[in-house]
């Protein structure tokens, strides 16, 4: 315990312990709060409340750090894979090579999707877009596996289903749309190169080979997106979780909730944003002063934990740079997008408002500059995370004072009245 802290209300008062992370971050332990005096806290949007202790991610917002279990996502980055990170955050160590090699093995092992769920992409209409198509494949895949039904920490085969098999819904969905036939996994290709192939292949063209420059910036993306603590989409997946529904349907529920623009669908809208900047002439001054007036979001900016940079914005940058440059790519929205940032980051508002460029601002002209519709940004986003809704979902699971998660509220309804009859109603 790092001390008290002393609650003063109408007629009485009450102490309560106060907690320290590994960092000296501190939170008032309210645990037997509502047991002990009735009361309980008001707190929308939770940005004040401590949902659980975790052992996964670190952030500090101030100074624009991000650890993964302790290791510096910058160096994760430049020298872990995604499929090593993933491992790093669900079994809480990096790897030996024996280790990755069997983790490998069973990503490897997993990848194929029944052949029965194949056919569920005929279902979609062409325009379905992909999140709702991935949360509900992921969802199905509890069907398939009723192994899944009774939750289980150490579930191996589950965890690295969900993880591969992520993947080759998300490529299937993408052949189905453009009305070509799916490319099946090749168990000689790697996690990223894999996913690569099944999206690029074409049955009527020489093998695909993916480009290992590609291949390299497909793993930073995916690593820069692997964790980040208590986000709207990781505490859904616990919330779920709590229930002791399937992995699966946890899953499901995270890949929902990071379907919005203010959360993994940014990266979709930076890039209809700069698409608009570049239909009406690029003026990126005029864009500005309209977000200041209030009539336009500046996506890609400002985040609820980063208060000076996040730096996973700084290295998508540089690598958003080096994949343009080695495929000779001009984009012109990259030019706008980098602008934008300049224009923005000196000025008041922004500066006032500590809002900076956060990971959505850059990683949609990467994905572009490989070749992934824009549509698809969000579900690149989704595969990323799994490995963190994993790791948080199985840090939940082996927590012994596991209960389910179930907030109270303040009622401010009417209060008791008795039914009236609908001929009574008047008009
Ligand atoms: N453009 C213009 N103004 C903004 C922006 C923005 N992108 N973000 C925040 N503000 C303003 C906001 O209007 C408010 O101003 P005021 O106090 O004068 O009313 C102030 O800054 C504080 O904003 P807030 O909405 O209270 O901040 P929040 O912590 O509730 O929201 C956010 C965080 C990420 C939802 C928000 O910054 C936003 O909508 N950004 C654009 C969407 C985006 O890029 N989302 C991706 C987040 S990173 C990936 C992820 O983790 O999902």
């Amino acid at each position: 315990m790092a001390g008290k802290a002393i609650l003063r209300y109408p007629d009485d008062s009450y102490e309560m312990p106060i907690v320290e992370g590994s960092y000296q971050e501190r939170a008032i332990d309210i645990r037997q709060l509502r047991n002990d005096t009735g009361l309980i806290t008001l707190d929308s949007g939770y940005m004040n409340t401590g949902a659980t202790t975790s052992q996964i991610t670190y952030i500090n917002g101030e100074e624009g750090t991000l650890l993964y279990r302790g290791y510096p996502i910058e160096q994760l980055a430049e020298a872990s894979t995604f499929v090593e990170t993933g491992y790093l955050l669900i079994y809480g160590e990096l790897p030996t090579q024996a280790q990755l090699d069997r983790f490998s093995h069973l990503l490897t092992y997993h990848s194929m999707l029944h052949e029965d769920m194949r056919h569920f992409f005929d279902g979609f209409p062409s325009t379905a877009h992909p999140m709702a198509i991935l949360s509900s494949m992921v969802a199905a895949l509890s069907a398939y596996y009723p192994d899944s039904l009774e939750p289980d920490a150490n579930d191996e085969d589950n965890i690295a289903r969900v993880l591969s098999k992520v993947r080759t819904i998300a490529a299937f969905g993408y052949q189905k749309q453009q009305g070509r036939p799916v490319a099946y996994p090749r168990n000689d290709l790697k996690y990223c190169a894999n996913f690569l192939h099944m999206m690029f292949s074409h049955p009527a063209e020489r093998r695909y080979e993916p480009d290992p420059e590609l291949v390299k910036a497909l793993n930073v993306l995916l690593v820069l997106h692997a964790d980040h603590e208590q986000n709207c989409s990781t505490s859904t997946v616990r919330l779920v979780g709590s229930s002791r529904s399937t992995l699966y349907a946890a899953v499901s529920a995270g890949i929902s909730a990071l379907w919005g623009p203010l959360h993994g669908g940014a990266n979709q809208a930076v890039i209809a944003m700069l698409q608009e900047i570049q239909a009406e002439g690029g003026d990126c001054k005029a864009f500005i002063r309209q977000v200041k007036d209030r009539n336009r979001r500046l996506m890609g900016f400002g985040h609820r934990v980063y208060r000076n940079f996040d730096p996973r914005a700084t290295i998508l940058k540089r690598y958003a740079d080096r994949l343009l440059r080695h495929l000779n790519i001009d984009d012109e929205l990259f030019d706008i997008a980098r602008e934008l940032e300049a224009a923005a980051l000196s000025d008041d508002f922004f500066i006032e408002r500590k809002l900076y460029p956060n990971v959505d601002f850059y990683s949609g002209v990467l994905y572009r500059a490989m070749g992934i519709p824009t549509e698809m940004f969000t579900v690149l986003f989704a595969i990323g995370r799994i490995p963190g809704w994993i790791a948080h979902w199985k840090e939940m699971l082996e927590d012994p004072g596991l209960r389910i998660g179930r907030p109270r509220q303040i009622y401010t309804g009417p209060t008791r009245r008795d039914f009236v009859p609908i001929e009574d109603r008047g008009a």
